[in-house]
């Protein structure tokens, strides 16, 4: 569950359990050891990772010896609590512990007692290559830096995932020379927040873009991406990445937020709305054709109509690609939770309502406006629907189309046919 990062952590765990001899199975009632990897960043979350454990407590029941365990941002922010609401659990372990998962792994092979794991100072694992894992796969990301120093009020990512540390260069590009060696094209580099990357080594001092200079050099890496980008921390330098990396994606997801600067001094974001707009103008300058996607809340506490009507007026603006969209949800111990002016749930949800028809125009008349267009994609498989493949552009838009001999994995010209709101249709250039 939740964000590119729990992805990234269950690969990694899977990776592990493989190498320690575990198979996957392919349903949760043969299983052994089932890790449910959650995320605690909003309320819908946290109910859903709730009722899957509830589910799994059940197969538990009719199978003592299996061994249950919820790792991750909600493990991290509820801790022994877990164990008393749910009695069939046997492990909590938090997204800092996974390096340790051998001593917790022997910790249960030595006693059948429960274990609780949730330091928060511990450095990110090294990385457990399993040969083969990733070969069915086009894209893969890779964990640059964990954790998070910006405490925007809102926020419990940096209770749950602790405070920033970024991965060595020399590391990361082992991983991800690994991932290529295994047929992945796609590279996303991932942190909460990758501008703020920075690495001090004996000779050099890594900064993001120096990075993402060193990893675009890689052989057979066809297309490089990175996500989450802070508004606050977007350097020209990393602007300019986007102008002379050739194979750095023309894609860039900035969450705003808010677009009203008073409710942006509450959030404690570091920005106005004046210089977020002012970094959407650098970006397409540097490539017009640039996409930009974001997050947005509404009803944070003490959001007017008025403060929502400025979040609507930058949408409008900036004419964003697509944007994931929230509900401001209270998170325990932050201190947007503590504020008053709480806004009434039938108020958010219509504000979210009006918010996403607004983006839904907005996204069809963007993709509406690539129809006739040459693109080039890079084919990820087979689409769901039958006899079509599936792949993506550079700007990140699925793109869907018929053809009988194209390689998946190859980057190939498809003119554009149709647009809808989640996807373009159209024909292989042969
Ligand atoms: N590091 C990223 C965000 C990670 S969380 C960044 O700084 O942009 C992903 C998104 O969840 C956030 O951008 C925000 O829009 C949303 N979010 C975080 N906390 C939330 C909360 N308490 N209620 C509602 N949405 C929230
Ligand atoms: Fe959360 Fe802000 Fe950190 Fe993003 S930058 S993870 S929103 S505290
Ligand atoms: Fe959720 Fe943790 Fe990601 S709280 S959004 S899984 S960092």
């Amino acid at each position: 569950m939740g964000c590119q990062m729990n992805d990234y952590d269950s690969d990694y765990l899977a990776q592990f359990l493989v190498n320690n001899g575990f198979s996957p199975v392919n349903t949760p009632d043969n299983a052994d050891l089932i890790l449910i990897n959650t995320c605690a960043v909003r309320a819908k979350p946290e109910q859903k990772a709730y009722s899957f454990l509830g589910r799994m407590s059940s197969i538990k029941k009719g199978n003592p010896n299996l061994i249950l365990g919820m790792v991750g941002c909600l493990a991290q922010m509820k801790g022994p609590e877990l164990l008393k609401r749910f009695p069939q659990l046997d492990l909590v372990i938090g997204p800092r512990e996974l390096g340790r998962f051998q001593e917790i792994l022997e910790g249960i092979d030595r006693h059948s007692g429960k274990i609780v794991a949730t330091d928060l100072d511990l450095a990110p694992p090294q990385p457990a290559p399993c040969k083969g894992y990733f070969h069915k796969r086009i894209t893969g990301h890779i964990s640059i830096m964990e954790g998070c120093n910006n405490f925007c009020s809102y926020c419990i990512v940096p209770y749950v995932r602790g405070r920033e540390i970024s991965r060595p260069p020399d590391e990361i590009l082992a991983e991800a020379e690994n991932l290529l060696s295994e047929g992945i094209k796609e590279i996303t580099l991932l942190g909460q927040n990758v501008n703020s990357y920075l690495w001090e080594g004996e000779r050099k001092k890594w900064g993001f873009p120096a990075l993402l200079n060193e990893l675009s050099r890689l052989n057979g890496l066809l297309r490089l991406r990175f996500t989450t980008s802070h508004p606050k921390d977007l350097s020209d330098d990393l602007i300019h990445s986007f102008h002379y990396i050739k194979n750095l994606c023309p894609h860039i997801h900035l969450p705003f937020q808010a677009g009203s600067n008073r409710i942006l001094k509450l959030m404690k974001r570091g920005y106005t709305r004046e210089r977020y707009l002012e970094l959407i103008d650098k970006l397409r300058k540097i490539n017009p054709a640039i996409a930009i996607t974001s997050d947005v809340m509404v009803g944070f506490p003490g959001e007017s109509d008025k403060d929502f009507e400025l979040t609507l007026g930058l949408i409008r603006l900036v004419e964003f690609d697509s944007l994931f969209s929230f509900k401001y949800s209270d998170r325990k111990g932050t201190s947007a939770e503590k504020m008053d002016g709480k806004i009434d749930e039938i108020v958010k949800a219509s504000r979210l309502n009006v918010l996403q028809d607004l983006q839904k125009e907005i996204t069809l008349k963007r993709n509406k406006a690539l129809e006739g267009r040459q693109l080039e994609v890079l084919v990820e498989g087979s689409s769901k629907r039958g006899g079509q493949l599936t792949g993506r552009t550079a700007s990140h838009k699925v793109v869907n189309f018929i053809s009988n001999n194209t390689q998946i994995g190859s980057l190939h010209k498809v003119t554009i046919k149709r647009s809808f709101l989640n996807s373009l249709w159209g024909e292989i250039v042969e």
